[in-house]
């Protein structure tokens, strides 16, 4: 589930809401350079979303959040962390409406695809706002002034007006029947959690239904996945972040990476997962595994990393012909 949006609307700081740590005040000039994986467990999720995400209703272990930069010279790594994810949450500031890249990530999503939810974010901002730490929408409406509500439904309209603009329909998200052919608009806060249960919500929904109908994710099959960063690590060398969308990689594999000149041909010395809710970027302390299961972030260390590029596919050999595998890297 990929993150996009316009510079500072907030994309990091939502992440770091929901998975309680606080990466965005890390950054250097607050700005993300990196397209970040973060895997966000269930049970996570329901104890943020309370009664909105029981967890006997899914069969899903979690979210995996694929956070990227806003500022406008990213623009690859928006369109790379847009085509990883089968989900996108667009974040549009509420008093900023839509920006150069809010309609460069739109381009993206349709040209891909991608079916996605807008947050409209930074809610707390609104005149007279009375804030409902963690709040569901509903509960936190309830409790602001009429001038306070209208306030901020002149907001919400106006970023409904933006999308109807650009061929989407949308409404506020607990009107949407149907999320397919309707966008839903969820009003959050990043600041005071308010409407991130429901955020959560619409999204555990969304994954739930497309697990079932078309990702059909194949865990059982040959591991791919894409660079998202190559990394000298001690006692490694370079390594890869990489998110794994399909399939399972195992220590020992032999995996073909593309890089700078020829497709590398490699055999997985380590396996390295950063915790539940942390974010792959930051992460300083990796648990070692010895095989990793689609869909999560994971780092990899292997011999000859050092010509890998990101954005390069990933692919585990398993059983099939190498020449083929190598084929298949060098036409991505
Ligand atoms: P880039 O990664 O550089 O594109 O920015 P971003 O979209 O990740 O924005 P980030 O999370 O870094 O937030 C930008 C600024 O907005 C920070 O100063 C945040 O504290 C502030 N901010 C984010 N969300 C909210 C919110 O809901 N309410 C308020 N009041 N401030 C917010
Ligand atoms: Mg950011």
């Amino acid at each position: 589930m990929a993150v996009l949006g316009h510079v500072d609307h907030g994309k990091t700081s939502l992440l770091d809401k929901i998975r309680g740590s606080a990466v965005s005040e890390g950054e250097a000039g607050a700005i993300t350079q990196h397209i970040g994986a973060t895997a966000v467990p269930l049970d996570t999720v329901s104890q943020m979303a309370g009664s909105l995400v029981k967890p006997e209703d899914f069969d899903l272990p979690g979210l995996l959040f694929i956070d990227t930069p806003g500022h406008h010279s990213f623009s690859t790594l928006r369109s790379r962390g847009g085509a990883l994810a089968d989900i996108a949450i667009l974040v549009v500031d509420v008093n900023d409406s839509f920006q150069p890249q809010t309609e460069e990530a739109i381009d993206i999503l349709k040209r891909t695809g991608t079916p996605f939810i807008v947050a409209a974010n930074k809610i707390d901002t609104t005149p007279g706002w009375n804030p409902q730490e963690g709040a569901p929408i509903q509960k936190t409406y309830e409790e602001q002034s009429q001038r306070a509500r209208s306030k901020l439904d002149e907001k919400l309209y106006e970023i409904i007006g933006e999308l109807s603009d650009r061929g989407f329909s949308s409404d506020f998200y607990w009107r949407v029947q149907n999320f397919q052919s309707n966008i839903g608009v969820v009003p959050v806060s990043a600041l005071t959690g308010e409407g991130i249960p429901d955020l959560l919500g619409v999204l555990m929904g969304l994954s739930q239904r497309y697990m079932k109908d078309e990702m059909a994710i194949d865990v059982a099959g040959p591991g791919s996945g894409t660079v998202l960063e190559v990394k000298e690590e001690r006692g490694f060398g370079a390594t890869l972040d990489v998110v794994l969308y399909d399939g399972t990689i195992r220590a020992g594999d032999t995996i073909v990476v593309g890089g700078a000149n020829n497709p590398i041909v490699t055999e997985v010395r380590a396996l390295l997962q950063p915790r539940p809710n942390a974010e792959i970027r930051t992460e300083k302390r990796f648990d070692k595994v010895d095989e990793v299961g689609a869909a999560a972030g994971v780092k990899i260390a292997a011999p000859d990393l050092e010509d890998a590029m990101a954005g390069a596919p990933v692919r585990v050999v398993g059983d099939r012909d190498l020449d083929e595998v190598i084929r298949e890297v060098e036409a991505e």
